[in-house]
């Protein structure tokens, strides 16, 4: 199979869908793999990396998109890049298609088989192409609010671990899932107090054999989560209800009862945010203020450490690939997980919750093939 792989070219997108060892393990397979120029220049992967492991270097993305039976990318397409689609081609790339309605239109016109990393299931049932990322947040988010917390960026002017003499400062962390796992083994490491809240009984049951008392877990409640904002140096949202907006579990209230100086990490910002008075920022413009408690509330956390992400996603996405590039689409899908990737198939919408958000038409995968 020809695959192509196009430089990202969404807004501060550093990120890009194969590493050179990714392209290598697809051309020992006999796959050709044609590259943009300097499509890894911003993970810091160079055009002779990818010459050097096999692969096609091409000047222009409509050469790639061209000659790509399937394109492997980052994030979804976007205007410049609708008239690049072609009927039959398969994009691999996350999709995020239920808020869009423009590029479903344009992927469901062009008929164009979408699989969106971010609906592939495992035998688990979780979804594992979107698991490297909430590693990255989650880690990422000590790593920033420990930033924040320093007096010249605003925070109240404590060091997360203290110092001999000194307490530590107290990390909450809302959501022990993916995100709050990693937090967790962040601040534990920097010798923190951490407490993390979540509502899920046995998840707290397995984070405290992990933890072995390095984290108190507390079950999640209003009056637990009021208490817990009270005496929080640094707060975390990590929640996730799969498919839905995150519930708004930190109010108003909680925060005027925050320190001043005191920080949030927002990480579930990109499904809303699970505090009542975050709302999304950039990376250019992080973070804002509400009763003196600085809030950071970054929508695509890991964008910020593109060559990291790029191999986690590398890892995570490569198995996928080299089954969709050897075996082709429709043997590949046979694998029922990899199935549950395919949003859009010959013009029509093969995956429920996206039809269902637009109110358009739900046709099962296996009646079109
Ligand atoms: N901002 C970013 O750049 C970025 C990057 C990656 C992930 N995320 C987001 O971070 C969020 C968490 O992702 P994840 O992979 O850790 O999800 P996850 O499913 O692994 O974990 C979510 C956890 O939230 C818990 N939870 C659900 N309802 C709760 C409640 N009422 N009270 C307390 N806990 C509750 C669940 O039991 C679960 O343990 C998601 O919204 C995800 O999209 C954001």
């Amino acid at each position: 199979m020809i695959i192509g792989l196009p430089k990202e070219i969404k807004d501060n997108e550093y990120r890009v869908g194969l590493t050179p060892a990714g392209v290598r393990a697809l051309t020992d397979a006999n796959h050709k793999v044609v590259v943009e120029k300097n499509a890894g220049e911003g993970s810091g992967f160079d055009n002779e990396l990818y010459q050097r492991a096999g692969a096609t270097i091409l000047d222009s993305a409509d050469d790639v998109w061209a000659q790509g039976e399937m394109i492997v990318k980052v994030k979804e397409p976007i205007a410049p890049e609708y008239p690049r689609m072609r009927e039959g081609q398969l994009l691999f790339t996350y999709l995020h298609l239920a808020p869009d309605n423009e590029l479903t239109e344009q992927l469901l016109k062009r008929k164009v088989t979408g699989v969106a990393y971010e609906t592939i299931t495992d035998r688990r049932g979780t979804l594992p192409l979107l698991t490297p990322m909430s590693e990255v947040a989650g880690r990422m988010a000590i790593q920033v609010g420990a930033h924040y917390l320093e007096k010249m960026s605003g925070g109240r002017g404590i060091l997360l671990g203290g110092v001999p003499g000194v307490p530590a400062a107290r990390v909450v962390i809302i959501g022990g899932g993916v995100v709050g796992t990693n937090a967790a083994k962040m601040a534990v490491g920097l010798g923190a107090r951490v407490t993390i809240l979540d509502n899920n009984l046995d998840r707290l049951r397995q984070l405290d054999d992990i933890f072995r008392g390095t984290v108190q877990t507390w079950a999640s409640s209003g009056a637990h989560l009021a208490e817990a904002c009270k005496r929080a140096d640094l707060l975390i949202g990590g929640v996730l209800i799969p498919g839905a907006s995150a519930p708004k579990l930190v109010t108003r209230e909680m925060v005027r009862s925050m320190k001043k100086g005191s920080v949030i990490v927002d990480v579930a910002i990109d499904q809303g945010g699970c505090v009542e008075t975050a709302h999304a920022t950039t990376h250019s413009d992080p973070v804002y203020e509400v009763d003196g408690v600085i809030h950071y509330c970054v929508a695509n956390m890991p964008g910020a450490v593109p060559r990291t992400s790029t191999i986690a996603l590398t890892n995570a996405t490569l198995p996928y690939t080299r089954k969709l590039a050897s075996e082709g689409f429709k043997k590949a899908i046979s694998d029922p997980g990899l199935a549950e990737g395919v949003n859009v198939y010959d013009g029509k919408i093969t995956y429920k919750a996206v039809a269902d958000s637009q109110g358009r038409e739900y046709t099962a995968l296996d009646k079109l093939l």
